[in-house]
């Protein structure tokens, strides 16, 4: 009799561990956060100023990257399963007559995966405060994202266009 309780307090104790570190990885819909993109390609830049329509909460200098998978996204039109995009976002502060990157406001992320994000076109939207890699902040499954992004809708959802 001793020999099987072990092994069940034994597998208990492994459940435990799996469960534990399960928690610490994005629940399922929920999107990860994009370890290493700024080793991706670089898609484009952009400085929104005060008074564009974007300017809450996007005012600032972002950087846009793609994965490989979103990188062939952009450049045939149509995104695998898999694919990331990444809106970096930083402060754009005045240094004379230059504007330079601040600190880091927020990072957006798109992740396709057209059956999990299937409410939202297939893009699973989320933002990440700051340097955080687990402060959130979509709080609505990504509707409010989603929605001004279905102006897009004949591009996948995606805004940014690939350049030489
Ligand atoms: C009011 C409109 C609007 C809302 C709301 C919005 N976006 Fe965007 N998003 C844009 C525009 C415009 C661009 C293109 C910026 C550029 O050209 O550099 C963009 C670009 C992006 C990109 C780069 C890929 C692409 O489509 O070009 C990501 C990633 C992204 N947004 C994520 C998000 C997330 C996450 C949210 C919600 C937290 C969100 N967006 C909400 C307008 C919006």
């Amino acid at each position: 009799m001793k020999a099987p309780f072990k092994v069940v307090a034994l597998l208990s104790i492994f459940a435990g561990i799996a469960g534990v570190s399960l928690m610490a990885q994005a629940q399922p819909n929920q999107v990860a956060y994009p370890e290493g993109y700024r080793d991706w390609t670089h898609v484009k830049s952009m400085v929104i100023q005060k008074g564009h329509p974007l300017e809450n909460p996007f005012q600032g200098i972002h950087h846009v990257y793609a994965n490989p998978k979103a990188e062939k996204g952009l450049k045939t039109g149509t995104f695998a399963n898999g694919s990331v995009l990444v809106f970096d976002l930083l402060k754009a502060q005045d240094a004379g007559a230059a504007l330079v990157e601040g600190p880091r406001k927020l990072v957006g992320v798109m992740k396709k995966d057209k059956k999990q994000f299937a409410s939202t076109g297939g893009w699973g939207f989320e933002g990440f405060a700051g340097d955080s890699s687990t402060k959130r902040l979509v709080k609505d499954g990504g509707q409010g994202c989603y929605q001004c992004h279905t102006s897009q809708e004949k591009k996948d959802f995606v805004f940014s266009t690939y350049r030489k």
